[in-house]
């Protein structure tokens, strides 16, 4: 199998930082490996692999000769970027939004829909934080009992929102303590022992464009008819890292909560923490800083026919960004589509 030419573009943020962490995790073989930013980290030096590697200055020309990009710089500089890579025949793997939706790009979780890999034209697209975890719970479950309706509520960590986002928490919770003025600039609202119910900008249907990612993109991976009905809504918690999800589903077939219990405990990805009488469940502490998507509190739901209620919870820099985002890299090596 031939090695690709790599190059990890937005290396010095949250989820850079951390692809770069998982590219050696998963023995990610290539032939040669840059690390981009913008002009304001250009220069810093990362160690990878027992090598130091100066970050570059990402330019149209630092795309010459490579292979794949992995990159996690933000939904305008993919933008800006992809014409580049594209036309010099490489494959950007992408973690912004500006892509998922386009029909032309794949939208894939690893492992839950690979095959839709096969139709990118140079473009594949990593799943919105609060998507990507869910996907790994809901295909097994929709292979065995099929989904008829889905209604999510999440609660997110600040994580999702980059370094700055968890610099304020630090800072706004320092000051709350202290009691001091503090100005918001991350969040509408202060973060520090609150809960924010807005993720992303309004729509015109009142939802947040973070809750309708986690509808269309649903919709989407699954492959699941646009008239299905799925609702989410979202809000950020003064959490670091881990998103927590409250998942209500309906099913065309009957399927009980031991039927689910079994299938998740089988399935790629999952761990399955279900043991109230016990006080097992998962929880966000549980889940930062390793892969599992967590399941537990696994239960009938009392309003729906063929229901059922659960708690999901993972971490989103690593399933929900970049953990997708190297295990696509790797996908695409195998399948030898670069
Ligand atoms: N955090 C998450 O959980 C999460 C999940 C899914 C997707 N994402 C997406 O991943 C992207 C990055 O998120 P993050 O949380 O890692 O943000 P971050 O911590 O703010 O890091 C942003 C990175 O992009 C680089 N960058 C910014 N502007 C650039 C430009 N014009 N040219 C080249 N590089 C540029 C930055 O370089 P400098 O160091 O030079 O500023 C930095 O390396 C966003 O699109 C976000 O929506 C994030």
């Amino acid at each position: 199998m031939k090695k690709p030419n790599i190059a990890i573009l937005g290396a010095t943020g949250v989820v850079g930082r951390e692809i770069t962490k998982i590219v050696d995790e998963l023995n990610i073989e290539f032939n040669e490996i840059k690390f981009l930013s913008s002009a304001k980290s250009a220069g810093s030096k990362i160690e990878f692999q027992g090598k130091e590697y100066t970050v570059e200055e990402a330019k149209p020309e630092s795309f010459d000769g490579v292979n794949i990009v992995l990159a996690s710089a933000g939904g305008s500089t993919s933008q800006k970027f992809a014409p580049e890579i594209v036309k010099r025949g490489g494959v950007l793997i992408d973690n912004s939004s500006a892509f998922r939706m386009d029909k032309d790009v794949p939208l894939v979780i690893a492992y839950v829909n690979d095959e839709d890999l096969r139709k990118h034209k140079g473009i594949i697209a990593n799943p919105n934080c609060s998507t990507s975890q869910l996907m790994l719970v809901l295909k097994p479950l929709h292979e065995k009992a099929k989904i008829k309706r889905l209604i999510v509520s999440t609660y997110q960590a600040v994580s999702g929102a980059g370094l700055a986002a968890i610099n304020e928490l630090t800072a706004n919770t320092k000051a709350t303590l202290d009691n001091k003025e503090f100005e918001n600039v991350c969040f509408k609202k202060p973060i520090s022992f609150n809960v924010i119910p807005q993720i992303d900008v309004f729509c015109e249907n009142g939802y947040t464009k973070e809750e309708m990612k986690v509808v269309n993109e649903t919709k989407k991976i699954l492959h699941l008819p646009e008239e299905l009905p799925i609702s989410c809504t979202a809000a950020r918690v003064p959490v670091y890292n881990g998103h927590s999800e409250a998942v209500d589903i309906e099913f065309e077939e009957s399927i009980s909560p031991d039927e689910v219990r079994e299938i998740l405990n089988n399935s790629f990805g999952i761990k399955v923490i279900d043991n109230p009488e016990n006080f097992e469940y998962p929880t966000t502490r549980d889940a930062s800083g390793v892969d599992p998507v967590f399941v537990g509190r696994i239960r009938k739901n009392l309003a729906f026919n063929n229901g059922i209620s659960l708690w999901c919870v993972a971490d989103n820099l690593r399933i929900g960004a970049a953990l997708n985002t190297v295990r696509l890299c790797k996908k695409v090596i195998e399948m030898e589509l670069y």
